[in-house]
């Protein structure tokens, strides 16, 4: 039976950079998941008989919601959804499934590296049929729906069996439950040497991956112990669990210091890496070096035509605006276009779509190519091992020699967590009204060339998205960005990314901070940061 639910719109769902994430005791509230999954259906069009991919990260209240949308996909009359065994689907994987299945759409229960737990983070974001995260046109429709919303669909029928994988029917709809691995895992066999890598490992390489309690670990399990013969333990903390152990699955050096710590120490492995909650963020450390996102995108697309499904080379790079220059370096060698999009997967979409871009990268620990419409983390874990197996050499030989081709940039991004919201705003207003003023204006030695705030013009569909952060640059290259943070769930948060160029490569062993240190105090000086957020210091350092 299907009941039309009289609801009440609630005012705090707009959809930020990656859907709709807040607390679990908000998303508990009555009807709040009910409304925003139903206001997601509202703002579609035609999918009357389609199929719908359902799945999460695994964390906390996964399970309840998951059964709330397959209900209300059969009131709502879609054909058949598919949902990853146990509710699991790591955020990659759903996109694959999307695609593989010519699915409509897909539902992805998720709050990405944000804790998890009766108190923590939750998060429902919908995917389009590309697999690609809803892009902004949609989410504006949805957010504008959650405004208006007045009743929603759903059907009456006892909680489906999501644990066991089969085909059963309920309300008049298929529900497919599948092998959350078993496609995901195929599609990178089809992508990596997986023989290379696998010789790699029967010859004594030695790594480390650490699921970090979330969703990857069953992922790695298969791929990299099963499939590539990497012996048993390689894989660390890989049950996912509901509250990921109490940890913050976010794979970066701040919670993924006992694996920094391994990898400098002297029994470090030969390579170290790890992933976030819902599967699309990695961090990746050689023995003795870690290598930032922004350098491990450069260099994965210096070299990804020693794997198999690059091999024809890459049709162009895209990057995040607040992303270090480094990519840039290598599609200008590889005579390939360079683009630079806003802060959030979905502005690479219509890159990938078009053909126009194979690798994409963000500095927030996300890399991933045109075999989703995600990020990918063990995909780029798996094309690091790809390189080492094909190149022979070690992680960090492979990261000097690239800095000495095509110089270093020193990258570090400084966030400032749960300031007030009021401050935040005011920091940015200010600096925005002097923006205008500051090219020729000299701060601590150096000159200021330009000063804006970043508006993207996408080149597939010509919208465009204005106020996407604040980018001063220095001559000679140097830069600092600053954008508030649209993926928070309390508070503000202010991040602060700094970048400086170094050819030399007598110069490539400073450390990032004292490196960096003019160019962190030269923001202080223009945008007032401690001021405005009355911190002292950065909440966390990366
Ligand atoms: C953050 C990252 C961004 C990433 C997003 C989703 O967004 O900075 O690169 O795409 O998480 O993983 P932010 O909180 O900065 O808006
Ligand atoms: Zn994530």
């Amino acid at each position: 039976m299907t009941r039309t639910v009289e609801t009440k719109p609630y005012d705090d769902q707009k959809p930020g950079t990656s859907g709709l994430r807040k607390k679990v005791p908000v998303f508990q509230q009555e009807n709040y998941a009910e409304n925003f999954i139903q206001s997601i259906f509202d703002a579609l069009d035609g999918f009357a008989g389609k199929d719908l991919v359902i799945g999460g990260d695994g964390r906390y209240f996964n399970r309840e919601v998951i059964q709330i949308a397959i209900r209300m996909a059969a009131a709502n009359g879609f054909g058949r959804v598919i949902v990853g065994k146990g509710g699991i689907l790591s955020t990659p994987a759903a996109s694959h499934l999307i695609r593989k299945r010519k699915a409509f759409g897909g539902i992805i229960l998720s709050a990405s590296h944000n804790p998890g737990g009766p108190h923590e983070d939750f998060g429902i974001k919908y995917n389009a049929d590309n697999g690609g995260p809803a892009p902004e046109k949609l989410t504006d429709a949805i957010f504008a729906r959650t405004k208006t919303i007045s009743r929603y669909r759903i059907a009456d029928f006892d909680p489906v069996d999501i644990d066991t994988i089969a085909t059963t029917s309920a309300g008049g709809m298929a529900v497919e439950v599948v092998d959350p691995v078993a496609d995901y895992a195929e599609l990178m066999e089809s992508l990596f040497d997986f023989d290379a890598i696998r010789r790699m490992f029967a010859g004594g390489f030695r790594m480390r991956f650490d699921a970090m309690h979330a969703v990857t670990g069953p992922y790695a399990k298969e791929i990299l112990e099963h499939r590539l013969g990497a012996p048993d333990g390689t894989s660390r903390n890989y049950h996912p669990l509901p509250d990921f152990g109490g940890h913050h699955p976010d794979p970066n050096l701040v919670h993924a210091k006992h694996l920094y710590d391994e990898m400098m120490g002297p029994d470090a492995p030969d390579f170290g890496a790890a992933s976030d909650g819902d599967g699309d963020r990695n961090l990746v450390i050689g023995k003795g070096i870690f290598i930032t996102p922004s350098d491990s995108l450069a260099m994965l697309a210096a070299n990804a035509h020693l794997a198999p499904g690059y091999k024809a080379g890459l049709k162009g790079i895209a990057r995040s605006m607040p992303t270090s220059g480094a990519a840039d370096r290598v599609a200008e060698k590889m005579g390939v276009g360079m683009y630079e999009t806003p802060t959030g997967w979905k502005f690479f979409g219509n890159l990938l779509d078009a053909g126009m871009a194979t690798i994409c990268g963000e500095e927030s620990a996300g890399t991933g190519s045109d075999h989703v419409r995600e990020k990918d983390g063990l995909w780029a874990v798996l094309l690091w091992l790809n390189i080492l197996a094909v190149r022979g050499e070690s992680a960090k030989d492979i990261v000097t020699k690239h800095w000495a081709t095509y110089g270093r940039n020193y990258y570090s991004r400084h966030d400032y967590e749960e300031v007030e919201s009021e401050r935040a705003n005011a920091l940015v207003g200010v600096l925005r009204a002097k923006l205008k003023s500051l090219p020729g204006t000299r701060v601590r030695g150096m000159t200021i060339a330009a000063a804006d705030d970043f508006a993207y013009h996408d080149p597939v569909d010509g919208s465009v998205s204005e106020h996407q952060g604040i980018r001063i640059l220095f001559e000679g290259g140097s830069r600092v960005v600053l954008r508030l943070s649209g993926t928070g769930t309390s508070g503000a948060t202010l991040r602060l990314y700094v970048e400086r160029y170094e050819p030399d490569p007598d110069r490539h062993d400073i450390d990032t901070q004292e490196a960096l240190a003019d160019l962190i105090g030269a923001a202080d000086d223009i945008a007032g940061i401690r001021s405005h957020t009355g911190r002292d210091a950065p909440s966390v350092i990366t």
